[in-house]
């Protein structure tokens, strides 16, 4: 008897792994390693937030909750989604999860299955192929290119869909290329989604880290639209909140009733505590949210200015999250220290081995000709990082 099940087989670890081992190998031998590597906001959660976790446990909040998560929070994400996204959700057409990525797991599970195909425009997040084969359904990858942007071109979009097509994903704004739809290139995606008939998981978890452009759900745009969607979004990003594991998801009452079937038979409902921290975060002030942005704007305008300056790598400017995701295939072939490169991860590999800087190989995310570089870290650190790879002579 086999000991382990072919979806266990099957399952692709983390393509982000090999490198942050490796980068953390080297740290435990005393090397300093300046990590861009890492998928979330260097700032602490903010007091207010802290003070709400504390408050809950000192009052006994310790116990299970409802598997839809607690009304209270149910409440205060309909009232953020009238707030920031003029929309309207009642309270059982939401439920909170265990992060964002739970979400987005909970969806897929109890929408697509063998036979189902799922459109998902590259660069992609890591976790959504292995998300959507462990349902059974296809991914569908349709590339953008760097040339346009990285974003999706809806003839592709509409080439790419099927009868088999039950959903796209869409991640605006985007982890890795920082690429923010705006209102006009979403209605031409809701028009397709629409006319085929499929419905849209919108990945909005990085809605509130967007520079001088609106962020706009897709859902916002209309009736028809609003039905079709379910946002996913949380407090990890906007709150410096990832190790606290509340997300969220709004749609369609009899998608969500399932979902919290299903969270019921999985994991119950996130953690009481950290529900009562989100509950805070969203309802509290969002000075600590607007002062976070401007900071990140800085690093972002610092950091493409000086990957610009590197002519051989070509780089976008990112409209939100915290990466930018600079191209490299003209230096493909040539040998930088000793090395030829080939690869996004050979060339992550010899930035981590010659520059002591950790990046993740655009490979992770459907792009080998690209790296992704994470500005999660104070400007002095992203100053010492874009010297160090400056040092390697990297020319076309
Ligand atoms: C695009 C995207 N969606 C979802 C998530 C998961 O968020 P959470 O930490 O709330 O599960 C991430 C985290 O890196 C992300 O980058």
């Amino acid at each position: 008897m086999k000991k382990l099940s072919k979806l266990a087989e099957n399952l692709k670890p983390s393509a982000t792994v090999a490198i942050t081992t490796k980068a953390k190998e080297m740290r435990s031998k005393g090397i300093d390693i300046i990590a861009f590597s890492i998928g979330e906001p260097d700032f602490d959660t903010p007091d207010y937030i802290k003070a709400a976790a504390k408050k809950a446990i000192d009052e006994g909040f310790t116990k299970y909750t409802p598997a839809s998560g607690v009304k209270e929070l149910r409440d205060a994400v309909c009232k953020k989604f009238e707030r920031d996204n003029n929309l309207k959700f009642s309270p059982d057409e939401i439920i909170a999860t265990s992060g964002a990525k739970q979400a987005i797991s909970l969806v897929l599970q109890v929408m697509c299955e063998a036979g189902d195909e799922v459109v998902i425009p590259s660069p992609y997040w890591v976790s959504y192929p292995e998300q959507v084969k462990l349902t059974g359904a296809k991914p569908v990858i349709v590339p953008a290119s760097e040339k346009d942007g990285f974003k999706l071109s809806v003839d592709a979009l509409a080439a790419a869909v099927t009868e088999r097509t039950k959903l796209i994903i869409l991640n605006s704004p985007s982890n890795p290329t920082g690429v923010v739809y705006d209102k006009s290139e979403l209605e031409a995606i809701a028009e397709i989604v629409l006319s085929k008939g499929i419905f849209v998981i919108s990945d909005e978890i990085y809605e509130k880290i967007v520079y001088g452009v609106e962020h706009v759900s897709i859902a916002s745009l209309g009736k028809d639209i609003k039905e079709r969607t379910i946002i996913v979004n949380g407090v990890s990003k906007t709150y410096a909140m990832t190790g606290w594991r509340v997300g969220y998801a709004a749609g369609d009452r009899e998608i969500i009733s399932a979902m919290i079937k299903l969270q019921s038979q999985l994991t119950s409902h996130p953690d009481s505590i950290a529900q009562m921290a989100a509950l805070a975060a969203i309802e509290g002030p969002q000075d600590e949210v607007t002062a976070m942005r401007v900071e990140f704007e800085k690093r972002r305008d610092y950091i493409v200015d000086r990957v610009r300056k590197i002519g051989a790598l070509s780089c976008v400017k990112p409209e939100g999250a915290f990466y930018v995701f600079p191209g490299i295939s003209s230096i493909f072939g040539k040998t930088i220290a000793g090395r030829v490169i080939n690869s996004s991860m050979d060339f992550a590999e010899l930035l981590l081995d010659e520059a002591k800087v950790a990046v993740v190989p655009g490979a992770a995310f459907g792009a080998d000709a690209n790296i992704r570089i994470s500005y999660a870290a104070s400007l002095d650190k992203i100053k010492e990082g874009m010297d160090r790879i400056e040092q390697l002579q990297i020319k076309n």
